[in-house]
């Protein structure tokens, strides 16, 4: 597989076939599996990512002083790639994960590909596992774009050198629940992001921090956490790992991006979905009061992509929506989502990569 000289398959897999012939479909969670190959790009600091290359999917090497496993100089991606009925493979906005991916590096003082190189890097890599995307309807491909500091370094600073590298996995729905909806816990102490930190990109930092409540929350059953804003206490952040929006009749509100919440592209792309049927929406505060008054409740994410909330617990009182059943804006707003990505509806907007 060649695109110019940027790139070139390092040696040919064959050893994880049977794997693939062992795969039920219809049966894909969230899980990781290895696959064909990965992509792999480095440079040192203070100068640009010239050349990568496929290599076959495999361990990586690093120093013990690596600046990602000393001080967690790194970000990583989420995209994902499904195949159509007409054989066609698609991505869904990918050039919006090479910005993101631009905004956190400067944020972590990381040089970044540019985006045209982080496109070509990702089309390269799913061409190169093609065979791992699920068949239509049954998953999608994820995609994961790593970038960190990979040079050796003790005195706390920018690592000397960096690696960007893409792998891949066939995934299917991200929550247990599949596509029914999830219970959700308010967290009351423990918090994902203050404002000045990181919370706005998409640090691995913010994902390990947010492992000791989730855990809890699963120990007594919840599907996730919500987390709420550090200083008042009392208004919506995110779930651990989405964003959270609440329906109330026609209107759609989701908190605004401030710094301390992931900028989703689900997220981006919902609100321009539910402005386009006619809902009214808004970013800005959301209280918690605001939420367990809501009709309605749904997370947005690449992995959960939207995924209903069928509870809220705060402080011993849950409230439930939906009827037990997905909300009627949920269904409507994942149908609308989905359809797009699978290259089921017109690409109105210009949103798919094929
Ligand atoms: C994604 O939705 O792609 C994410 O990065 C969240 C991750 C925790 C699975």
């Amino acid at each position: 597989i060649n695109s110019g000289n940027s790139f070139r398959v390092a040696s040919p897999a064959s050893d994880v076939a049977s794997e693939l012939a062992d795969i039920d479909w219809d049966n894909l969670g969230f899980g990781f599996m290895p696959t064909d190959y990965m992509y792999s790009m480095k440079c040192s600091q203070g100068e640009n990512f010239s050349k990568g290359e496929l290599q076959r999917f495999g361990n990586i090497e690093l120093s013990p002083s690596a600046g990602i496993l000393n001080y967690g100089q790194g970000l990583f991606e989420g995209l994902k790639a499904y195949r159509k009925h007409d054989g066609n493979i698609l991505l869904f906005r990918p050039e919006e994960n090479a910005t993101r991916l631009k905004m956190g590096a400067e944020r972590m003082c990381m040089p970044s590909p540019s985006v045209e190189q982080f496109v070509e890097a990702v089309k390269a890599t799913v061409l190169a596992n093609e065979r791992w995307i699920p068949p239509p309807g049954k998953g999608s491909l994820y995609i994961r774009p790593l970038l960190m500091g990979s040079g050796a370094v003790l005195g706390l600073a920018p690592a000397p050198e960096y690696t960007f590298l893409i792998y891949v996995s066939p995934v299917g729905n991200y929550f247990k629940e599949g596509l029914a909806p999830i219970n959700l816990v308010v967290e009351t102490e423990m918090h994902r992001a203050t404002p000045g930190g990181t919370g706005g990109v998409k640090t691995i930092g913010n994902y390990a921090a947010v492992l000791k409540a989730q855990s809890a929350a699963k120990a007594k059953g919840y599907s996730d956490v919500l987390y709420l804003d550090c200083v008042q206490k009392k208004y919506l952040e995110e779930v651990s790992s989405c964003n959270v929006f609440i329906v109330k009749g026609n209107l759609i509100v989701t908190p605004a991006i401030k710094g301390t919440i992931l900028p989703g592209i689900t997220r981006k792309s919902i609100i321009d979905v539910a402005i386009s049927q006619g809902f009214e929406v808004e970013e800005r505060q959301v209280s918690v009061d605001e939420l367990l008054d809501a009709d309605e409740v749904f997370c947005t994410g690449t992995a959960v992509v939207v995924s209903p909330v069928g509870s809220i617990t705060h402080q011993g009182r849950r409230v439930t929506y939906g009827n037990d059943g997905v909300g009627l804006v949920s269904q409507q707003l994942y149908s609308a989502l989905t359809s797009l990505q699978m290259g089921l509806s017109e690409d109105k907007m210009g949103w798919i990569v094929e």
